[in-house]
């Protein structure tokens, strides 16, 4: 792909710069090689002043104020969803593209909700800066390894079983989790402030709210961020997510019905051949994804790949996944919908 970013001179704003996908953008931004002169990176009051190397340049971090966007082509929002409805009208009346990776848009019918390498074409809404929203991590990296299937046999249900990393809960989590490890071993009270319990050794139910169904937020993004991605308010989805005590990289474990029969065989051709993934499926050494394999890797990783025999004959199929959800799940997705639009602009 073109590095259509680096090639056009346009300023780029991270907002959420000292955030965990904040961290990431910076990552892409210097691999990438912009320049830092042309960076601005926004935090909270608490960290505007200090100073962030891009390539061994620092770059002062701002807080957001009034104005603080003119000039700015595309603005990266990954500051939680209160940041972005308070800021994005604001980047763009200056002017500005947003992509948001929070989910303060996603559902918005207005607001494209957009995977490069499943629904790029949902950005054709949009005929000058606009708000574009990144999915949720779990959806990014479930359809990124689905889509290539639902092209060709239709998925008409699909269940997920998320082991979810400490990444998702932002860098303080992260921190949280390597804290206990260090308290485990020196025999240490271990602290507990982001999920309230010991997350060392243990997993429990993703911490986000649960509705009157008895789903919690991150399940219910899966159903209702899929049916508006695949444009199919009838695909079925049901999901358990869980957080496992990995520090970097989600994995899922997802069971695919289809409408029209499709051959394991014909699944690995499909899957071998998408973009965004990489099938690691050896079964005589049992090598499968795993989080830290996928841990500041781009691909979705996708293994464990076999028939459902609960269903008729090439009806259906059960996958095991593993995605990198600071970087293909945020980040990098909101890298590569910054692509699409630099090459409009
Ligand atoms: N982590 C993931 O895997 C992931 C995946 C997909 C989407 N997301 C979404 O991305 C967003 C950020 O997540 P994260 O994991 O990076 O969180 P994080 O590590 O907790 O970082 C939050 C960032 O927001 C900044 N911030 C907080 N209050 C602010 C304010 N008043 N003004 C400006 N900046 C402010 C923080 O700055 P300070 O350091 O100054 O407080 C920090 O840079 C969230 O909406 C999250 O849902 C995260």
């Amino acid at each position: 792909m073109k590095n259509f970013i680096k090639s056009k001179n346009f300023t780029i704003a991270v907002v959420g710069a000292t955030g965990a996908v904040g961290a990431e953008f910076i990552e892409l931004l210097h691999f990438n090689g912009v320049s830092p002169d042309r960076v601005r990176l926004f935090a909270s009051e608490r960290s505007a002043g200090r100073s962030i190397s891009i390539g061994g340049k620092s770059v002062v971090i701002e807080s957001l104020k009034q104005g603080c966007f003119h000039g700015v082509g595309v603005a990266f929002f990954s500051a939680g969803k209160g940041i972005s409805k308070l800021w994005a009208a604001q980047a763009i009346a200056a002017g500005a593209w947003v992509v948001d990776n929070s989910s303060a848009f996603r559902m918005d019918s207005a607001v494209p909700l957009v995977i490069p390498e499943v629904n790029a074409n949902a950005l054709d809404v949009c005929k000058g800066p606009s708000i574009v929203a990144v999915p949720n991590c779990s959806t990014i990296v479930a359809l990124v390894a689905a889509t290539p299937l639902h092209r060709v046999a239709k998925v008409r249900r699909m269940t997920v079983a998320t082991y979810q990393a400490a990444s998702g809960a932002g860098a303080a989590a992260m921190r949280e989790l390597e804290l206990q490890a260090k308290a485990f071993v020196e025999k240490t009270p271990m602290r507990t402030e982001i999920f309230g319990r010991q997350y060392l050794f243990n997993c429990f139910s993703h911490n986000s709210a649960i509705g009157p169904e008895g789903y919690n937020e991150e399940e219910a993004k899966l159903l209702y961020e899929t049916r508006k991605i695949w444009s199919d308010e009838s695909v079925r989805i049901t999901a358990t997510c869980v957080r496992v005590p990995v520090l970097r990289a989600h994995c899922e474990a997802i069971g695919l019905e289809f409408e029209r029969p499709l051959t394991e065989v014909r699944a690995r051709e499909l899957l071998g051949a998408a973009p965004g993934v990489e099938v690691v499926d050896d079964r005589i050494n049992n090598r499968f994804p795993e989080p830290l394999h996928a841990t500041g890797r781009n691909p979705v990783f996708v293994g464990r790949i076999r028939a459902d025999w609960s269903l008729p004959p090439d009806m259906g199929l059960q996958m095991f996944v593993a995605g990198d959800q600071i970087r293909i799940g945020a980040a990098l997705t909101g890298w590569n919908i910054a692509e699409l639009i630099a090459a409009r602009i």
